[in-house]
């Protein structure tokens, strides 16, 4: 096999800078906000085993391929395929993967945009006796500046961490910020659990009930996997060409999908004790977050300040999420165009938060355009595409090519290098080669024929 040359790639300045800064990417808006809706939605425990099974056929065997693709050349997603299967369009699968980090980050920053302002705007809702929290919401997403303002402020920041660096700017970012994380949903899920009535959200969280199971739930799961887990667009394809041959891959992958299921569950219990305690209704979408925690937050003892962190939370997580989706597009540029990183981050940045500006105008001067077929407002129109299509599709072709191009005994081969205990085997091969693609394909026929 060829030796790719290393020349002057930066590495990770330690196993945990890898392990963060990927866990980093999986947690995000998918976690805290989406993870604990779909599971109350679809019966609770019942979805939690479901989906834990897609996680283990689906989410794990698609992390290692797209780690060890990185690792391999230690370049960016296009120059990976480039390198692996030189002269052929395999390439074209990277240059998906970039095209859709480019268009998740351009709405990604929306959402993360109204995070940000929310951190403020609950001192007012929790604060206001008689508010109505409906209002204050959609009042904010049609007001046409300040949204934007937030957008922008989002893009800035992301930006300046990608513009210093893979060790001085994601993963010092990571290092600082995960640990923060973690110590405020902490305090979240201690104040949830041990408010009275709490016991109504935890049954209503962990009972299973498989009669509410049905294909779109499979659905639901396989695509929270794909999403949640940030797999099929070269997230850590770029993050582990960071790697070198001597860094451990079966068992860091294993810690990073452990990491993302356990803020999931987490979020879940920080969530629906309080919601049920306070008497709402585990309502559904952007509701849930910007509308009903407000007013649980808003009769709470000390909800200023449990607010407060709540979207301070749900800030670092998409942050952490965002760097990543930025990394993939700039780093395709310093590889392949020989651009300067200051340069890739700050044009990308710009360039991104421009494409995302109809998403955010959906709400205000372009309310009412909704798009053909989908039926779709513009936010969710992008996160249509970018979920239903584009995600599963590169987790697809990236499976093949290992599977069947570069073969999966190589696969393995360089996946074992430099694995201290838990290695993969030959049931790997298996899952890359026929679980994997049959599975993505079953569930993309269906989602698109339920469509059309
Ligand atoms: N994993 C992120 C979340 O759960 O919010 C979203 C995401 C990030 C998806 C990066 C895809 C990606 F490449």
């Amino acid at each position: 096999m060829a030796h790719f040359d290393n020349n002057n790639r930066e590495s990770w300045a330690s196993r945990t800078g890898f392990i963060l800064a990927a866990a980093g990417s999986a947690i995000g808006l998918g976690n805290i906000w989406r993870f604990p809706y779909m599971t109350g939605e679809h019966g609770g425990a019942a979805f939690l085993i479901i989906y834990l099974i897609a996680i283990v056929l689906i989410g794990y065997p698609v992390m290692v391929n797209e780690i060890i693709i990185g690792r391999k050349t230690n370049r960016n997603p296009v120059g990976a395929f480039k390198a692996l299967a030189p002269q052929t369009p395999w390439y074209i699968v990277g240059g998906l993967g970039v095209f859709t980090g480019f268009v998740i980050l351009s709405y990604y920053a929306v959402v993360a945009g109204w995070s940000l302002a929310y951190i403020f705007k609950v001192i007012a809702s929790t604060t206001t006796p008689g508010i109505n929290h409906a209002d204050v919401f959609v009042g904010h997403i049609t007001s046409v500046w300040e949204p934007i303002f937030w957008q922008a402020l989002f893009m800035v920041l992301t930006a300046g961490v990608i513009a210093a660096g893979v060790v001085k700017g994601i993963q010092r970012c990571v290092t600082v910020l995960m640990p923060v994380l973690l110590v405020i949903l902490v305090i979240l899920i201690l104040r949830a659990i041990t408010l009275p009535g709490a016991g109504e959200g935890l049954a209503y969280y962990l009972r299973p009930d498989f009669s509410e199971v049905t294909g779109r739930t499979l659905l639901g799961a396989i695509s929270q996997a794909f999403f949640t887990l940030s797999l099929g667009m070269g997230v850590l394809i770029t993050y582990g060409s960071y790697l070198t041959a001597k860094d451990e891959v079966p068992g860091n992958a294993v810690s990073i999908v452990g990491l993302d299921t356990g803020i999931a569950l987490m979020a879940g219990f920080a969530i629906f004790p309080a919601v049920f305690a306070l008497g709402f209704e585990p309502g559904a979408g952007p509701g849930l977050v910007f509308i009903t925690l407000p007013a649980v937050f808003a009769e709470m003892p000390l909800g200023v300040f449990f607010g407060i962190l709540f979207f301070l939370l749900l800030s670092i997580a998409a942050l952490t999420s965002a760097i990543s989706l930025l990394e993939v597009v700039a780093a395709w540029l310093i590889d392949e165009k020989g651009w300067a990183r200051g340069k890739a981050a700050a044009m990308m940045g710009i360039i991104i938060f421009i494409v995302g500006l109809p998403a955010t105008l959906g709400y205000s001067v372009l309310s009412g355009v909704t798009t053909p077929i989908l039926d779709m407002d513009l936010l969710d129109t992008y996160d249509w595409f970018a979920n239903s299509i584009f995600l599963p599709l590169g987790g697809l072709l990236a499976a093949i090519f290992t599977g069947y191009i570069w073969g999966a005994r190589n696969a393995i081969d360089e996946a074992n290098k430099g694995a201290v205990g838990f290695r993969i085997g030959a049931w790997w091969g298996f899952l890359i080669r026929y679980v994997v693609p049959v599975l993505i394909i079953v569930i993309m026929a269906v989602g698109l024929y339920d469509l059309f």
